[in-house]
């Protein structure tokens, strides 16, 4: 067999199983599995492969066989413009995410120094996107995840910024600190039954603390907001994500509490996804 008889094999077998992108996914597996680029593989397509090599990817190909989502098969997540280390103590990065680390990046477009507090820093997708760009600015990472710090950590030493990041672990509730320029957060916001219904690729495999966000999917976000009156420096933003059908909601408690929504953005599927707000009072 070569490589492309093994690839195709893998597709098979996820396409049986129902799993949408079986094509990708067997590409991007199959590179794992022997240690090479996509790049090499498609370029080598008539290299023969032995029989331990193919159990290797078969072993893989079982676990997506699953529903294991391939960034935890493979322990790498591509976002923005760098590679995260991913493990089953952390959501992994989210594509619309990158919309909210975009309109950030675009609204802060000067180079002067900020103070950013990260809330649910996860694997440290945000604030390690953001400081890359930004030279100056400096962060805290915070989660109540202990697991989760310890993932970022290794990522923000991977891209060179940990020495620009204070990592705390705890509830943001209990977070008491001096004051931030820019507060930025991706919190769990599905509600319980919406979380009781999600895909076992989903549910199964990544964190309950990362996804939901109390009954109502609001829990997090009005700890978020009513801390951010606090921490915030006058003027200051407070940029976040929301899932769909929550601006409404949202946009009136961060009235309530002192802010001013000066951007509301959507995603690839039109859904309201991310909310840039200015403390106000
Ligand atoms: C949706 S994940 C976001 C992770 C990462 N920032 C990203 O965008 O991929 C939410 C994160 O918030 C953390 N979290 C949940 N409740 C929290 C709380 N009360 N205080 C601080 N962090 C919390 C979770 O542990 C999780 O890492």
């Amino acid at each position: 067999m070569n490589y492309r008889n093994v690839i195709s094999r893998g597709t098979k077998i996820l396409n049986n199983n129902s799993i949408k992108t079986a094509n990708i996914d067997s590409e991007i597996l199959f590179s794992t599995s022997i240690k090479k680029s996509r790049e090499d593989i498609i370029l080598n397509c008539e290299q023969k492969v032995n029989y331990q090599e193919i159990k290797n990817y078969l072993k893989l190909i079982y676990r997506r066989k699953q529903k294991e989502p391939v960034s935890l098969i493979t322990g790498n997540r591509f976002f923005w413009k760098y590679n995260f280390k991913v493990d089953k103590n952390v959501l992994t990065p989210r594509f619309e995410t990158e919309i909210l680390v975009e309109q950030i990046l675009k609204t802060f477009n000067q180079s002067e120094n900020l103070n950013v507090l990260d809330v649910g820093l996860g694997s440290g997708c945000i604030l390690i996107s953001l400081l890359k760009d930004k030279s100056k600015w400096h962060g805290t990472g915070l989660d109540i995840s202990n697991l989760a710090i310890k993932n970022a950590k290794i990522n923000a030493k991977i891209q060179q910024v940990d020495n620009r990041i204070r990592f705390i672990n705890s509830d943001i509730d209990k977070f008491s600190s001096s004051k931030y320029d820019l507060i930025v957060s991706n919190p769990p916001y599905i509600n319980k039954v919406g979380y009781n219904n999600l895909d076992l690729s989903v549910k199964g495999y990544e964190p309950k603390v990362a996804l939901c966000g109390g009954v109502d999917g609001y829990k997090i976000i009005d700890k978020i907001i009513k801390k951010s009156k606090i921490i915030l420096k006058n003027t200051g933003t407070l940029a976040f994500e929301i899932g769909s059908g929550q601006h409404y909601k949202v946009r009136e408690h961060l009235k309530k509490n002192g802010f001013y929504v000066f951007k509301l953005i959507e995603d690839y599927q039109n859904i309201k996804r991310c909310i840039l707000a200015r403390k106000i009072k």
